[in-house]
């Protein structure tokens, strides 16, 4: 019963396979850059300080980042089918390096 339990509770915290194929690739912050400025600083400026989108220049977990990247939310588009694995794994290095403070 214990086992069901935690099995149960896994989805919500859990990073999705298809999210965790991607944690698990080094991300290149460089490649992420040039990615970020042609696909995410319309929405949310050039340094993460807000475009059309609200700001993204608090810190968040490598999950978080790629999840969001990879399935988007209500008003941002998911990119999961628009790029590589390797890209989104690219932009959470940038995001995480350049733009989180
Ligand atoms: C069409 C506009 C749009 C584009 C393009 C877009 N986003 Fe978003 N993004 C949003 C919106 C809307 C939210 C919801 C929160 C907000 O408005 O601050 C969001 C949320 C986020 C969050 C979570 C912020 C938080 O505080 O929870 C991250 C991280 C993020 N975006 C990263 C990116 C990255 C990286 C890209 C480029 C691959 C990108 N976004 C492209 C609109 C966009």
């Amino acid at each position: 019963m214990r086992f069901l339990t935690l099995t149960l509770a896994l989805p919500a915290c859990a990073p999705s396979p298809e999210v965790q194929a991607i944690l698990d690739l080094e991300g290149d912050d460089v490649t992420g850059g040039s990615l970020y400025a042609d696909r995410c600083t319309e929405c949310h400026g050039e340094s993460g300080e807000g475009g059309t989108a609200g700001a993204i220049d608090h810190p968040h977990s490598d999950a978080s980042t790629v999840r969001t990247i990879f399935q988007g939310n209500a008003t941002m588009p998911a990119f999961g089918d628009l790029l590589q694995d390797q890209d989104i794994a690219d932009l959470n290095a940038f995001v995480q390096a350049s733009i989180y403070r």
